[in-house]
């Protein structure tokens, strides 16, 4: 763990996980796991390895799975203390009990950009970090975010993207930036586009889910139209930003899977299971 200035992460958990169904109808996306551990855990514990203590999340209706699983259950540790199984709760128990969980709810479905103001009531006027849960990252190094924490260090004035290199045929599934780059991995963005078809993207710097945002990001949202798919995009609100110079894109250093798509969840499924069970 470090020590650093971003103390809470929010993780945008409300959307309905289409791709998903039959299995997300009464299972939030976010709980499905990948080996024995939902998908958010990973992701809470990647905030923790960060340096952070506060877990806001942006729920809805029908995840209430998301508070059961990082809070205590009684009956359960009662009947599996003293056993073998007991390791098996080692990791949640730390969590449940190191760490503050607060929640609020988004009542519709709006968007990310939206998501994400809704969770303005929990972080408040500092800056913050985001994780999608849905998007698994894994380094045999400093973890993503980590990187990104370290990295805020230096520039605490602006936002922070994680960026990938992607195929070009794939642009239509991701927010695309265009930059500078100006030291190794690190791009001073200088325009994004939500899915653009790949003969409009501005380049194959694909955004993925993990950023740090600065405060200023809330007034913006309120102040940005719903863009493509009718949602508010928290792309169209940071192009606002990027336009005052205020954006970065870093290419982390690390592997990602997209595992809010069936091949993506398999992949990880697949990796985790060679590098953790095997
Ligand atoms: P996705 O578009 O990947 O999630 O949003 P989805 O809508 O749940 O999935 P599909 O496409 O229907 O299968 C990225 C992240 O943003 C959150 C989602 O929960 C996910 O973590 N999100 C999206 C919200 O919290 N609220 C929204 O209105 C939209």
């Amino acid at each position: 763990m470090i020590n650093s200035k971003i103390k809470k992460c929010l993780f945008p958990a409300a959307g309905y996980g289409t791709r998903f169904l039959p299995a997300t109808k009464a299972i939030p996306k976010e709980m499905l796991p990948v080996l024995t551990k939902p998908l958010l855990q990973y992701g809470v514990e990647e905030a923790i390895a960060a340096g952070c203590d506060t877990m806001a999340i942006v729920t809805g209706r029908g995840k209430r799975a998301i508070e059961d699983h990082f809070d205590r259950s009684y009956e359960l540790e009662n009947q599996i203390d003293g056993t073998s199984k007991e390791v098996l709760m080692d990791g949640i128990r730390g969590i449940v009990n190191g760490y503050t969980f607060s929640y609020t709810r988004q009542v519709e479905m709006k968007g990310l950009g939206h998501a994400i103001l809704t969770g303005q009531t929990l972080i408040g006027n500092e800056p913050f970090a985001v994780i999608l849960a849905d998007d698994l990252c894994d380094n045999s190094n400093d973890t993503v975010l980590t990187q990104m924490t370290k990295l805020y260090e230096k520039y605490p004035d602006k936002c922070i993207v994680a960026i990938e290199e992607i195929p070009k045929e794939f642009t239509n599934k991701y927010g695309v930036i265009a930059g500078e780059l100006i030291e190794d991995n690190l791009y001073k963005v200088t325009d994004m586009v939500e899915k653009p078809e790949p003969q409009d993207a501005p380049s194959n710097l694909a955004i993925i889910g993990r950023y740090i945002l600065i405060p200023e990001i809330f007034d913006v949202i309120k102040e940005t139209k719903p863009g493509k798919g009718g949602e508010i995009q928290i792309t169209d609100a940071l192009l606002t930003l990027a336009k005052q110079g205020k954006v970065l894109g870093f290419q982390f250093e690390g592997t990602r899977f997209d595992c809010g798509s069936v091949d993506g969840f398999v992949e990880a499924t697949n990796y985790f299971y060679n590098k953790e069970v095997k």
